[in-house]
């Protein structure tokens, strides 16, 4: 789907309220046919090729009959950060199983999750972390997310689905701190890999891939060709000198996910 060019007929998009998902609607909505947009915040349509359904992910019924005729879905929406385990197995784990089911039910032929760099987080900055590496998560959060891939791989191999899950790394306008010196994910390469996830050629199988912009300091390997069809353009370097810090050499041995990787971090979701 170039911009400018009509993409896959409907297009549908979880948590269209969030941060991310207001970006890529923007994007989208002139390129796709149609963009069903789905949070359980009301939003209204801003063009006529867009619908809204105040949906809870938790509500499966509701969930399914937004989706019928749907072309691709963009699975955003959850809690995107440390919480206690049951709120996130609720939202995160069980929302995206009925995503997944309402794609299987209603034949759908491509589904892409919204995955997270937390999911491996524990590993070492100095580690080149490659989307085949065994998950590490360094929270509660990424726990969920490594559930989140491990149902897409489930429907992938037993229902024959499409389904791709781009690890996000730190949507941000622009990159503020050290470590999103390496993380950084720009609004502009978010709309990229969204839309090579969603108009690539549905085939049945699960991949997972790194959604990270070309930083020069990343420590997380871009998706191969094959895996996805996207090359970010933009580098969180060329912000470096508005950074402080940002010419303290990282620490080899810290882990890549900075702070979240501290115990207070979850402890605070956890009984004293
Ligand atoms: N922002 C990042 O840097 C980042 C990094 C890694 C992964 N992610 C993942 O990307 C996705 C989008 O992130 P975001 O930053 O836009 O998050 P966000 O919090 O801004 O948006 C999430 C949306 O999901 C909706 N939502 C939450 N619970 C819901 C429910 N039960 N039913 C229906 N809708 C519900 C919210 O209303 C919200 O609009 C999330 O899955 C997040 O985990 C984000």
């Amino acid at each position: 789907m170039e911009r400018g060019t009509a993409g896959p007929g409907t297009v549908a998009i979880t948590g269209a309220a969030g941060s991310i998902g207001a970006v890529v609607r923007r994007a989208l909505r002139g390129e796709v046919g149609r963009l069903v947009l789905l949070d359980r915040v009301p939003l209204e349509a801003e063009t006529a090729n867009e619908a809204v359904h105040t949906v809870d992910l938790l509500d499966p019924t509701a969930l399914e009959s937004a989706l019928v005729g749907v072309d691709a879905v963009l699975h955003l929406g959850g809690i995107a950060d440390e919480a206690p385990l049951p709120d996130l197995l609720q939202v995160n784990v069980l929302g995206t199983h009925h995503v997944l089911e309402a794609a299987r039910r209603l034949a759908i032929p491509r589904v892409v999750l919204a995955g997270s760099n937390r999911v491996a987080g524990f590993y070492p900055t100095a580690h080149r972390t490659n989307s085949q590496d065994p998950v590490r998560p360094d929270g509660l959060y990424g726990v969920s997310k490594a559930a989140v891939e491990a149902l897409g791989q489930l429907y992938a191999d037993k229902f024959g689905l499409s389904v791709l899950c781009l690890r996000i790394g730190s949507f941000e306008e622009a990159p503020s701190e050290p470590r999103h010196l390496a993380t950084w994910l720009s609004p502009r390469d978010a709309i990229g890999f969204c839309r090579a996830a969603l108009t690539a050629a549905p085939a049945p199988g699960f991949t997972t891939v790194y959604a990270v912009s070309a930083n020069s300091r990343r420590f997380w390997e871009l998706p191969a060709p094959f895996e996805l069809a996207y090359t970010p353009v933009d580098n969180a370097e060329d912000h470096a000198a508005h950074i402080p810090g940002a010419d303290v050499p990282a620490d080899p041995t810290a882990a890549q996910a900075g702070p979240y990787a501290r115990p207070e971090f979850t402890l605070k979701h956890l009984r004293p």
